[in-house]
């Protein structure tokens, strides 16, 4: 039945919106601007996002950290700060090749390429055993999930018992007048200037589209608590403009 669907009210990237279609617009949307994204991510977030996954960080040291999985990693920068603890393995995974390339560039120029582990692989279908990590992040990539409820639940399915999940998304903030600052920001300016240095007009309208239709705070814990996660947290970051989600196994 459609409506048992949870709506997460993904917008369509082009005018056939059938699943598949739809992850391979996300992913061919990532394999494009890929080598401007690290440059074009701290630009528009005027830095914000590194303070952001520090506090990500903060939170995985209170925790057991030996095996660890960074899902839609990206071009790496939660993975590689996540190597300061030490682990014994850190894997991550992204359906986009072209991100997880210039990822490995990175691993390769810190010496990290024995620790950080790269797979192309879709975050709704995690090709790893049941109960195999401690601690299971995603930066900014829970929004781009076909199915939001999937994605959740195969981290829950790959996780020990005991281990945590953090989340680190976009959020909408509540307050005036830092929701109208935000609106005009990520409405106007963002997808103006992020076109013209992208060159992909898309993908900068589809990032306020798709975080306007996300679930923030309580809602998001409610799609924790759904995939069996227990003792859910969320902390708003900088008025809210982020989150992090916490849930435990
Ligand atoms: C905004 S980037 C975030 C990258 C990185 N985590 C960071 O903090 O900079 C979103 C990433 O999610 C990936 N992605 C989107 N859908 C995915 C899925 N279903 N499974 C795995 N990765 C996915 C994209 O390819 C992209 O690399």
């Amino acid at each position: 039945m459609e409506n048992s669907k949870p709506n997460t009210g993904k917008p369509a990237l082009n005018n056939n919106p059938t699943p598949l279609a739809i992850k391979d617009e996300v992913r061919q949307m990532f394999d494009n601007i890929a080598p401007r994204y690290d440059f074009l991510n701290h630009f528009l977030s005027l830095g914000i996002d590194k303070i952001w996954r520090r506090k990500v960080l903060k939170i995985m040291k209170r925790h057991p950290h030996q095996q660890i999985l960074d899902v839609a990693s990206g071009t790496g920068d939660m993975a590689i700060l996540a190597s300061k603890l030490k682990p014994d393995a850190i894997f991550g995974v992204d359906i986009s090749k072209e991100m997880l390339n210039e990822q490995q560039k990175k691993l390769r120029a810190k010496n990290l390429e024995n620790l950080i582990k790269l797979k192309v692989a879709d975050g709704e279908d995690l090709p790893f055993e049941p109960e195999t990590f401690d601690i299971i992040t995603t930066v900014f990539g829970v929004r781009n999930f076909e199915n939001l409820e999937q994605g959740l639940s195969e981290m829950h399915r790959v996780l020990k018992k005991g281990g945590i999940t953090i989340i680190l998304e976009f959020s909408k903030p509540a307050k005036t007048p830092i929701k109208q600052l935000y609106q005009f920001y990520f409405t106007k300016i963002l997808p103006f200037v992020g076109s013209k240095i992208s060159n992909n007009s898309r993908a900068y309208t589809y990032l306020p589209e798709s975080v306007g239709h996300f679930p923030s705070g309580k809602a998001f814990e409610e799609y924790l608590k759904n995939a069996g996660f227990g003792r859910t947290t969320s902390l708003p970051l900088t008025f809210g403009i982020a989150s992090i989600y916490t849930g435990q196994k």
